[in-house]
């Protein structure tokens, strides 16, 4: 198993790939492009607002800041923004994906069709997507100015799931059979011989233990990074990518299943935090969806005696 961590740009990184070199992607970008750029984290770092807001302490403890989505959804030359990001990224990842690999993306419900365009535009299929349940923060608030009014009504849903999408490049072959054998991707890795992998995840905040150990605003939780990421090479092996690392949740969950992975970051002291926390984070619950190739051995072996026995019957 090896695994790389970079300091860079993913779009001249992705540009410099070599074409057909990566089995799959699991990311987290930013998904309304803005809340990462040097200006806004910047802003964050300073206290000074931006689009990172404070969300109300109801309870007296100190909350963190979140990005304020809404800001982009309401404005046409924002989400063009998105669009134009999304679109150019696609077409990097188009490239340097094997055929049938596949891309598990996360955004937000208010900005997740204009990456889905993108992702169509730049000619990947649309494989559905994955629900993570998780309780965001966003949404459910009543009309500003006139709570007591309109008591009994919020503006938006609250937030309750996050969207990730879940795309794939074309098979250059004729069956998803064929296209494994030849690029070790086009399907998905069962969680076991009995169980194919879900698109709805029970999911919570990432805990405390994991945030003290890589301080990152977005970071993902261990036992949802790991679902997807074991799920992503379905014969397990090849290059997992994650070209936006940010605190290094998908290549913790790589290392904890032995998977070979590349990290991208652009932002120096993210990624300087993470290079340290990257180890400490694959080590944490070392029984958590740990390899279950025996397990899906020996169950595989009792299905295949389960059905020649009723195979047996029927004739
Ligand atoms: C939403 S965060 C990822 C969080 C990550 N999934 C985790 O669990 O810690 C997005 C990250 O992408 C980084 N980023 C933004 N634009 C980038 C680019 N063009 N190339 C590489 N990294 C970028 C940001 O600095 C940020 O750390």
């Amino acid at each position: 198993m090896a695994y790389d961590l970079i300091n860079v740009d993913c779009f001249s990184w992705m540009a410099e790939r070599k074409e057909n070199s990566i089995t799959s992607i699991v990311t987290d970008p930013p998904y309304g492009v803005k809340e990462y750029t040097e200006k806004e984290i910047e802003k964050k770092r300073n206290g000074k607002g931006g689009i990172w807001r404070m969300p109300p302490a109801f309870d007296g403890h100190l909350r963190k800041s979140l990005p304020r989505f809404s800001v982009i959804n309401d404005d046409p030359k924002e989400r063009k923004n998105v669009y134009d990001f999304f679109s150019k990224w696609a077409t990097l990842a188009f490239r340097i994906l094997v055929p049938g690999g596949h891309v598990f993306i996360a955004s937000t419900p208010l900005l997740s069709d204009i990456l889905s365009l993108a992702m169509r535009n730049g000619g990947f299929e649309r494989r559905g997507e994955i629900i993570r349940t998780v309780s965001t923060l966003r949404g459910g608030d009543r009309p500003k100015g006139a709570e007591i009014e309109f008591a009994e009504t919020s503006v938006i849903p609250k937030g309750m799931w996050e969207p990730w999408g879940l795309y794939r490049k074309p098979l250059s072959e004729r069956t998803v059979a064929k296209n494994l054998r030849r690029w070790k991707a086009g399907a998905l890795r069962r969680e076991n011989s009995d169980l194919p992998f879900c698109d709805l995840i029970q999911s919570t905040k990432t805990p405390s233990i994991e945030r003290d150990i890589s301080p990152h605003p977005s970071l993902k939780p261990q036992k949802f990074m790991r679902k997807i990421v074991y799920a992503s090479l379905p014969l397990g092996n090849g290059i997992i990518l994650d070209p936006f690392s940010g605190g290094g949740s998908t290549l913790a969950a790589a290392i904890h299943f032995g998977y070979d992975c590349i990290g991208l970051e652009k932002d120096e002291q993210f990624f300087i935090m993470s290079q340290n926390a990257i180890p400490k984070l694959a080590s944490l619950y070392p029984n958590l969806f740990t390899q279950t190739e025996n397990i899906s051995v020996s169950a595989r072996q009792r299905k295949v005696s389960r059905d020649f026995s009723l195979i047996e019957t029927l004739f």
